[in-house]
């Protein structure tokens, strides 16, 4: 017991210096910014389910909708005995339906940051699809480690799913430099089936991520919440207010945590200024053109196969190859 317990301590102390290693980076440098990872604590994840089933959300259910269209197309260009990997797989509910149409699946092998969530959707996909094998890794998919056991499964062949336009997160340089990472963990053949969310008008854009129900503004100001109960931080969030808007330029929609008057915060110690009108840059997600993805696809090591789209052509879903 005791030798499980010092195991455990020292992997949650870890985390939590990380965490604030990055959260004084990010709020001690001119601009602002909080990694978005941040945003999914249990509670940040709950939200983010519930902003899913917000009428203003449409990618959630444009996303399901190609994907139930498409199921059997999809599974027949997967092909059998395939290993599905999930990078941030939350409560793996899209990755249930497909591994159930799949010829033989290995298995599955989700990755995510909140083990609440993961070991919930690992219970439940035992559960609905009885002698599915099951790898649930807890960790950041950006870093080598929990891709490591990737080498002790045997498959014939190995897919990353990687939905929700998850993709759209991560800044051009950085999205190319995960793709290689994904590509690097897969050899010549294997496969990618990847979301993202399409270029189209700003006001559409722009309601998604700013919904008449305000949860994605609970959702933002969470990881303030958060701040404060795992890093002993005084953060007021009625001090702040959500912002998110479209930048055409660089066809992403931002998200800011507007500060509304000036005052200090105390982080663990360090004392960080804010001044009305500064903001914290929390999330970005960037929108792709289908041939602007496929060069991005080229760039991180993949060649794109083929895609699906809904008809009104909000949404697409990407099958590539490592070459
Ligand atoms: C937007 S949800 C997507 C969930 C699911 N793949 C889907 O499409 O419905 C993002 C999930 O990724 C996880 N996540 C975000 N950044 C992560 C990271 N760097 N490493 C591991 N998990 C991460 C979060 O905990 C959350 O469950």
């Amino acid at each position: 017991m005791k030798a499980a317990l010092s195991s455990i301590v020292p992997e949650q102390q870890q985390q939590d210096s990380e965490f604030l290693k990055d959260v004084l980076e990010g709020l001690g440098g001119k601009i602002k910014t909080l990694p978005c990872k941040y945003l999914y604590d249990e509670l940040g994840s709950r939200l983010f389910e519930d902003i899913c089933e917000v009428e203003d959300y449409y990618l959630t259910r444009t996303e399901a909708d190609i994907f139930s269209k498409n199921l059997k197309d999809i599974a027949f260009t997967i092909g059998p005995e395939a290993l599905m990997i999930e990078p941030g797989a939350g409560n793996c509910e899209k990755v249930e339906a497909l591994l159930a149409v799949l010829e033989s699946p290995k298995g599955y092998y989700p990755i995510d940051i909140s083990s609440e969530i993961l070991f919930q959707a690992e219970r439940r996909i035992k559960r609905n699809l009885p002698g599915m094998q099951v790898w649930s890794q807890v960790g950041d998919f950006t870093q080598p480690d929990v891709w490591d056991k990737l080498a002790r499964i045997s498959s014939r062949k190995r897919v990353v799913f990687f939905p929700g336009s998850t993709i759209g997160n991560f800044e051009l340089d950085k999205a190319e430099q995960l793709l290689e990472l994904f590509a690097a963990n897969l050899g010549v053949g294997d496969g990618l089936l990847i979301g993202t969310d399409l270029v189209k008008d700003s006001v559409r854009l722009e309601r998604a991520y700013h919904d008449s129900e305000h949860v994605t503004e609970k959702f933002n100001k969470n990881i303030l919440n958060r701040i404060n109960a795992e890093l002993g931080a005084d953060f007021d969030h009625t001090l702040f207010a959500h912002r998110s808007f479209y930048h055409q330029l660089r066809q992403r929609v931002e998200m800011h945590l507007v500060c509304l008057k000036n005052h200090s915060v105390s982080v663990a110690g360090s004392q960080v200024d804010f001044l009305e009108g500064e903001t914290i840059h929390t999330e970005n997600s960037h929108k792709y053109s289908i041939n602007g993805f496929s060069k991005l696809l080229s760039k991180g090591g993949f060649a794109p196969i083929c895609h699906w789209k809904d008809s009104a052509k909000s949404y697409a879903i990407h099958y590539a190859q490592v070459v």
